[in-house]
């Protein structure tokens, strides 16, 4: 369908479905196991509530706001998601110059179809980035990395530590690997793999799963970027995020593609801002709490901040926009995303994003707290 008729973000991944090839498709809808959590990471948002406020002069509305101290025009980011030439010729440069028009920050992965170098030459001076990180065996090469991406001005490390090992996707491991130049070979490092076993085993042999909380102060020595461990899901491990020095983390179970089973980051925020409250003053302006998964709609990523996250990732959303229509897909999706915001906002009655507060949701029907 013409781009016009594109509704929502649900529909990019329709036509995705439909035009992709399997591979590509496997790759990039799959989650582990049975898809519990993949399916709970819709569900939660839709066990959350509004309670919206009335006759509070809507006239004007700013849905604006700051994500690590980088401006962002909504509320959310675009999450990691590797291998963007699965999907379309330009991979994450789709994102990176639609993200540059739309002022959204774009989160580099470090298995991008695209050189690290390539996106960062794409993006407009000034244009703030933040990359994703797998963390290499060799740990010189992840320095290196780390290093180079912050002298050329890259804002914020996202550690990924959900993922020692990939999880089993079953959709995709039924799919043979065949290294067309989606750029799967980009990682120092990458032991030679076995190909019949799906897209996702064939590029992740670098990972280290011996990472611990142990490496997190060399990280510290080795970058001033801000660093935010992405995959927590427990109040423990948040406090032990927040004591380690980090300056977030993200709610997140890598959209349902490692533990099945897992909860969803947006349920498992309630827990995790009450044991916080306990370290300090809240909202902390040291300490951020991002959420992803399942986020389809502006309704989502209210819900999330009105439970106390600071912004919201996405990633299928932009990766299925991309894929279905390249850039302009994203740009569309950003301003289906921008509308939403502007008639949920004053729907609820909330003018600014810091008007939107944890009275305005009722999440009740979620686990009791
Ligand atoms: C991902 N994600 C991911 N995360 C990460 O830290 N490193 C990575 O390389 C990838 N790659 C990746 C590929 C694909 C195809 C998907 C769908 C996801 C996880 C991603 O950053 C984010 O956590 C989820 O995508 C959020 O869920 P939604 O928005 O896809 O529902």
């Amino acid at each position: 369908p013409p781009l016009d008729e594109i509704l929502n973000l649900h529909d990019f991944e329709a036509v995705a479905k439909a035009v992709l090839p399997a591979k590509a498709w496997a790759y990039y809808s799959s989650a582990s196991d049975d898809e519990i959590t993949i399916r709970e990471n819709r569900a939660a948002f839709q066990r959350i509530w509004f309670r919206p406020r009335v006759l509070r002069d809507v006239t004007s509305v700013d849905w604006s706001m700051t994500i690590l101290g980088c401006k962002s025009s909504l509320p959310i980011y675009i999450s990691a998601t590797a291998l963007g030439k699965l999907g379309h010729p330009d991979g994450e440069l789709n994102l990176t110059r639609a993200a540059a028009k739309h002022g959204v920050i774009q989160m580099i992965p470090t298995l991008a179809s695209c050189s690290f170098d390539e996106i960062v030459d794409a993006a407009q001076p000034g244009q703030p980035l933040f990359l994703q990180l797998y963390v290499n065996r060799d740990r010189e090469i992840t320095k290196k990395y780390v290093q180079h991406a912050e002298k050329r001005g890259v804002k914020a490390l996202f550690i990924t530590v959900d993922a020692p090992q990939l999880g089993r996707r079953e959709k995709d491991m039924r799919m043979k690997f065949v290294d067309d130049g989606a750029g799967a070979k980009v990682q120092e490092g990458q032991k030679d793999v076995k190909k019949d076993q799906g897209v996702a085993r064939a590029i992740s042999s670098f990972i280290d799963p011996s990472l611990s909380w142990k490496d997190i102060p060399w990280f510290r020595s080795i970058t001033n970027m801000h660093i935010i461990l992405k995959g927590v899901a427990t109040p423990e491990d948040a406090i032990l995020a927040y004591e380690a020095g980090c300056q977030g983390i993200v709610l997140s179970n890598h959209g349902g593609r490692q533990l099945d089973t897992s909860r969803s980051g947006v349920e498992n925020l309630i827990d995790i801002v009450a044991a916080l409250k306990t370290k300090g003053p809240w909202p902390n302006p040291n300490f951020s709490i991002f959420v992803d998964g399942g986020v389809r709609r502006a309704s989502d990523v209210l819900k999330a901040i009105a439970l106390g996250a600071s912004a919201v990732g996405v990633g299928r959303g932009f990766l299925y926009a991309f894929s279905s229509y390249g850039q302009e897909g994203v740009e569309r999706a950003i301003q289906i995303l921008r509308d939403e915001f502007e008639m949920n906002m004053r729907l609820l009655g909330a003018r600014t994003i810091s008007e939107v507060v944890p009275e305005m949701v009722d999440a009740s029907a979620l686990r009791s707290h």
